[in-house]
């Protein structure tokens, strides 16, 4: 039996440690040395070592890590996690202002919150009862890993929140980093180690977050600040994004000191600026400024659009640059036969990443940029995107520099390459049986946000092809352990794995199943539209042009696309052969096909008095309509409430059908799903 005496003195020492790291990891301002919290924390040790029944998960002694797992748990986001759209110039951080401030309906400054933009990993932490309960990385947006065990060895995380008011259930969300300073020395002890050195604090901190041993993450340290809510249920919290972060703050997370309010987008450019100048001497690394609408009430009014918020904007560095020499040119054959030409560079650093291949995207850029094999050029990388030649450094041009020269056939097949219509690119006539475009069209099949087959990457692709035992993505279910592992390098357990995330994958939704087709043009976004409008494929399989365009945001190159590829009766036996593997989704629930609002965009505008915006909003997806911020001529139905403005005018020179709240109620009710 434990003594009253002795959990009292435990209690009161995980209390002490609890508030001394919120001084130092959440606050940056330790009261005590770290001699005299390592004496403290040794206490809560020994004495949990003498009492092990004493242990609670959220003891400050339980961050060292336990024991590997085998395996990460997928976890489905109950609320999406989002990406930010990109303004490059100041120009487009006006341009957003404006769109916001259009979409609002209003001609006063909008507030914003800056934060700087942190180069790491995003991350998810959800609370019940003020207990950390699980953390998850971003994955694709819907679906993340659970790496619970690894984030619990984040110090700046707090296990259990402090003080009262936080809600039933609280999911914070942030960006998990490596300081620079801890980069370096982390950076040190690899090469000691005999280990390759990270590329950048960002590959160090996701690999250090995807570690099975959590007891290696533990020795990282990684650091965090949080910079949104996502779920909230029983409980409230403040009506402004800045608000929330400050609550967020004296719950125990912690948060950007350099976040601030500001107003109308003159000021947002300033604060852009400032931080700037202070780059180079912060402690972490980032690649821009967040912009967001500080009010939440009117963040819900703006939405979002697929994966990105209407709301919000990331306002991003200039590239960085660097000189290099422009060693040969290779062609690369895409998924639609397209032919990209590929720079290989002398390899250089630039940002702190090697750069050795960049793209020169098509010939009219050769052309324009007026570049030579031998040549110097300047290169330049912003963030993810792949680096791209600006270019040429005219007066260093070698005598020996030779022209680049188009390619008379298909680098993969010897097939006869074409140039189509209005298109810029080259493209490989070989279809099918062009190896490399048999390649692409399976990689993307596999990709992550298309049927998402684990372990299925590029150089497996490769191997499958060339060994004959794939040409299509329907050939990959038909795969068989005995043929698997007579691959080079393939041990029976990776053959295993792989087969059963080939049998995982057959459960997929429609929208990821159009996006892997891989059909010209169809994107996520469109793919996720199409899915959503037909709610079935066989519906999507024989519509013509004219019913295509009546998908929102599809217009005639797209349907054309589309109509082609299903035409094909090459591409129909694939996916004939797919739904017989085994490949399925299930139905959309009660898709738009059925309801009474299908294939309508309609638009809210002024003061609406009986519900507000949100909740119309959402009455009016349920019966099948699409609800969008402007009227234009695509608009079918303009709400106009109390001091309705320019958005009412717009609709009636278009002459578009307009209603009041007292008209949309009705609909409502009549409807009601
Ligand atoms: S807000 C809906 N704020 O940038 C908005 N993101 O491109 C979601 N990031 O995945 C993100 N610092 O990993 C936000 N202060 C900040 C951020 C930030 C870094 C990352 C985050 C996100 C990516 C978006």
């Amino acid at each position: 039996m434990v003594s009253n005496a002795v959990l009292s003195q435990v209690e009161a020492l995980r209390e002490q440690l609890n508030h001394h790291n919120y001084l130092y990891h959440t606050l940056d301002q330790p009261e005590i040395a770290d001699t005299e919290y390592d004496a403290i924390f040794q206490q809560l040790v020994r004495l949990e070592a003498e009492y092990p029944e004493l242990v609670v998960a959220h003891s400050p002694s339980q961050r060292v890590g336990s024991v590997p797992l085998e395996g990460f748990q997928q976890v489905a986001h109950q609320l999406p996690m989002l990406s930010l759209d990109n303004a490059f110039s100041d120009a487009d951080v006006i341009d957003f202002d404006q769109r916001v401030s259009a979409l609002l309906d209003t001609s006063s400054s909008i507030q914003y919150a800056c934060e700087p933009k942190i180069d790491g990993v995003a991350i998810s932490l959800l609370y019940e009862q003020g207990q950390l309960v699980r953390a998850a990385t971003r994955g694709d947006g819907l679906t993340g890993e659970d790496v619970t065990q690894n984030v619990r060895t984040i110090e700046s995380v707090p296990l259990i929140l402090r003080g009262t008011g936080f809600p039933e259930k609280l999911e914070v969300r942030g960006e998990v980093y490596i300081s620079k300073s801890v980069f370096t020395d982390l950076n040190i002890q690899q090469v000691k180690k005999g280990d390759n050195p990270f590329a950048n604090s960002r590959n160090a901190a996701a690999g250090s977050l995807r570690q099975l041993d959590s007891r290696l993450t533990a020795n990282r340290r990684l650091t965090m600040y949080c910079y949104s809510v996502g779920l909230v249920e029983g409980g409230a919290l403040p009506g402004g994004h800045f608000e929330i972060l400050e609550q967020l703050q004296q719950w125990g997370f912690r948060i950007n000191p350099l976040s601030k309010v500001v107003s109308g987008s003159r000021q947002c450019i300033a604060y852009y600026e400032q931080l700037g100048q202070k780059r180079a001497d912060l402690n972490y690394d980032i690649d821009g400024i967040v912009f967001k609408v500080n009010g939440l009430d009117l963040q819900q009014q703006l939405g979002m659009r697929t994966r990105t918020p209407r709301w919000a904007v990331a306002r991003k560095f200039p590239a960085e640059q660097g000189l290099t020499r422009l060693n040969a040119v290779e062609f690369q054959v895409g998924r639609t036969g397209a032919i990209t030409p590929v720079a290989r560079l002398e390899p250089v650093q630039v940002g702190g990443v090697t750069i050795s291949n960049a793209t020169l995207h098509n010939f009219d850029e050769i052309e324009r940029l007026d570049v030579l094999i031998g040549d110097t050029v300047v290169i330049e990388r912003a963030g993810d995107v792949i680096p791209k030649i600006v270019s040429v450094i005219l007066d260093r041009r070698p005598e020996n520099a030779l022209p680049i020269l188009q390619p008379e056939t298909c680098p993969a097949c010897g097939s006869d390459l074409e140039k189509s219509g209005s298109e810029v690119a080259l493209r490989c006539v070989g279809g099918l049986i062009c190896s490399a475009q048999r390649k692409e069209s399976v990689r993307h099949f596999a990709s992550r946000l298309a049927m998402d087959i684990d372990g299925l990457g590029e150089k497996l692709v490769g191997q499958l092809i060339e060994a004959g035992l794939v040409e299509n993505p329907a050939d990959l279910y038909d795969l068989e352990f005995d043929r698997l592992i007579d691959l080079e390098r393939m041990a029976p357990l990776s053959a295993n794995n792989l087969l059963q995330a080939l049998n995982k994958s057959k459960l997929t939704s429609l929208q990821r199943f159009i996006y892997a087709l891989g059909i010209q043009e169809v994107g996520e976004a469109t793919a996720t539209g199409l899915a959503h409008h037909f709610g079935d494929l066989q519906r999507l399989r024989i519509a013509d042009e004219e019913t295509l365009q009546a998908v929102p945001d599809i217009g005639p190159i797209v349907a054309e696309k589309v109509r082609h590829f299903f035409e094909q009766s090459k591409n129909n036996d694939v996916i004939d052969r797919l739904l017989e593997s085994g490949v399925r989704w299930p139905d959309i629930a009660g898709s738009d096909q059925e309801k009474p609002l299908t294939g309508q965009t309609w638009v809210l505008t002024g003061t609406l008095v009986v519900s507000t915006r949100a909740e119309l909003k959402r009455k009016l997806q349920s019966i099948g309509a699409r609800v969008s911020g402007s009227v234009s001529s695509k608009t079918d139905c303009l709400v106009a409430g109390e001091n309705a403005g320019s958005k009412l005018a717009k609709a009636q020179a278009l002459n578009i059908k307009i209603i009041d709240e007292d008209e949309l109620n009705r609909i409502l009710t009549e409807n009601k799903p």
